[in-house]
């Protein structure tokens, strides 16, 4: 292992571009799939890797471009303050949320198609969820803190909803100059996009 290359940015898997903000795949309801999906194993690992080298916590499918519904998530960045996330890597593929609970609470989020925007937004602390694992092995599970964050997060990107729509009006409207320089692709990243103009 090279020196200063961690764990997990030593793939060999492929790297895709993250769609940015305005490419109408990101506004599509993605649709469920099932277990004939092409080359399914490769896809997910190709969303790892493609989630790594842009050092995202979670990444869906419609980011790359395909409106289907499968997103995963590694929430270990978050391990030092929630502990159970440590080695918390999962795809959840096909969820239904079952149940949001709880008081919501803030945290600044960002999103690998919107970059260098970061909001507060509100989310329920606690969910039920339900979701085939990359084995299609079915799932009903409840989780908290970062985790639900996270998830909760990708999942609006299957119904084609961005952490945006969560904030106010106005707020919004003070972004649109800089959402709309992101579809222009008018932004400097350090990972792969493909803008929509
Ligand atoms: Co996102």
């Amino acid at each position: 292992m090279p020196e200063g290359i961690s764990q997990k940015s030593y793939l060999c898997g492929m790297v895709y571009p993250i769609v940015a903000y305005g490419d109408p795949v990101l506004r599509k309801k993605a649709e469920e799939i099932d277990e004939t999906y092409p080359e399914l194993d490769t896809f997910i690992q190709n969303m790892f890797d493609t989630m790594y080298a842009s050092h995202g916590v979670g990444l869906a499918a419609p980011q790359v471009g395909k409106a289907i519904r499968v997103f995963v998530v590694d929430a270990e960045a978050f391990a030092d303050e929630e502990p159970y996330l440590e080695n918390f890597k999962k795809v959840f593929i096909n969820p239904i949320i079952l149940e949001e609970k709880g008081t919501k609470w803030a945290f600044n989020e960002g999103c690998l198609s919107i970059p260098k925007i970061r909001e507060d937004i509100m989310r329920h602390p606690e969910i039920v969820i339900e979701y085939f694992d990359e084995n299609w092995v079915l799932h009903e599970e409840t989780f908290g803190g970062m985790a639900a964050r996270i998830i909760q997060h990708e999942y609006d990107h299957l119904e084609g909803i961005l952490f945006i729509d969560h904030i106010n009006p106005m707020r919004k409207k003070m972004l649109a100059g800089k959402l709309k320089d992101i579809s222009a692709g008018r932004v400097n990243v350090d990972y792969r996009m493909r803008f929509p103009k």
